[in-house]
């Protein structure tokens, strides 16, 4: 009796408060959410990749999706000036079911896993005609008419950065140079310092002398032995 008054009185409590408004757009906004990040394609966080000539480079891109994938069709594209060449596509049966794909271009391989949600590629003896934008581009038919793309772009170059390399050496030379000054001043102030104490202590041992013996003829220390030592012989 008491537990059904209870929850009565607590359900009208949370009709009354609003709380049903709050429900409702919270499924809202989910839905929303839902909508709009069904799927995703991604290059990562860097989106461009510089190689040298010659070598082979991972054109990276993974998809996501929080409603599941069935039939997740996807192709890699190369813009040659406008014109998209594809240079691989194929279609995702399910989730972890491994793709058959179809390759268009000779030095292009294929190194995704579903397994991973990876779709990338590996474009093998890159060369200067490689350069430019490739798109990983996907569309999952759980989505109607949706399509989702990401842009990784390549440059490819014929020495790893040369004008970093010349930085770099004039960052090392002017750290150097700082570092050789300093060490320069250091040196030469320790040498200062070092004479001014000899100079300070032959001024001291001379107004001591001078002062202890009364002997104003000369202060030098030397001389003040041979004056002692003369006597004797
Ligand atoms: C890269 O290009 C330069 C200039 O065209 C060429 O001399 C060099 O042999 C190339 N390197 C490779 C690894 O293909
Ligand atoms: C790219 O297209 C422009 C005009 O659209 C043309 O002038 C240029 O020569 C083309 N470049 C290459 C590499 O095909
Ligand atoms: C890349 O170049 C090497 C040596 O030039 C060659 O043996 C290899 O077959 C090439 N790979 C592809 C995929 O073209
Ligand atoms: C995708 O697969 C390739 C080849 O196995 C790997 O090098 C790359 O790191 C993978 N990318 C991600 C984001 O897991
Ligand atoms: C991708 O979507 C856009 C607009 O939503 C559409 O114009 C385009 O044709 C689609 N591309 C493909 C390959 O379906």
């Amino acid at each position: 009796m008491e537990l059904g008054r209870n929850t009565g009185s607590l359900w009208h409590k949370w009709t009354r408060s609003g709380d049903v408004v709050h429900a409702g757009l919270v499924i809202t906004l989910l839905i929303g959410v839902w909508y709009t990040q069904a799927l995703e394609v991604s290059v990562g966080k860097v989106h461009f990749v510089e190689v040298m000539n010659g070598s082979s480079v991972l054109l990276p891109c993974t998809y996501s999706s929080c409603i599941g994938i069935k039939n997740l069709y996807f192709n890699w594209q190369y813009n040659d000036n406008g014109t998209m060449i594809k240079l691989c596509e194929a279609v995702i049966p399910a989730e972890g079911v491994e793709p058959n794909v179809k390759i268009y271009h000779e030095r292009v391989e294929f190194v995704g896993s579903s397994k991973e949600n990876n779709i990338s590629i590996l474009l093998w003896n890159v060369t200067f005609e490689d350069e430019g934008e490739y798109t990983c581009f996907a569309i999952n038919p759980k989505e109607k008419k949706r399509n989702h793309s990401a842009i990784f772009t390549l440059y490819v170059v014929d020495q790893l950065k040369e004008v970093d390399n010349t930085l770099t050496i004039i960052i090392v030379s002017v750290l150097g140079g700082v570092i050789g000054l300093i060490i320069i001043v250091m040196v030469i102030k320790a040498i200062v310092v070092h004479f001014l104490n000899k100079a300070q202590e032959k001024n001291k041992e001379c107004l001591v002398s001078s002062s202890g013996n009364d002997n104003t003829e000369n202060g030098l220390s030397g001389s003040k032995a041979d004056n002692k030592a003369s006597p004797k012989a």
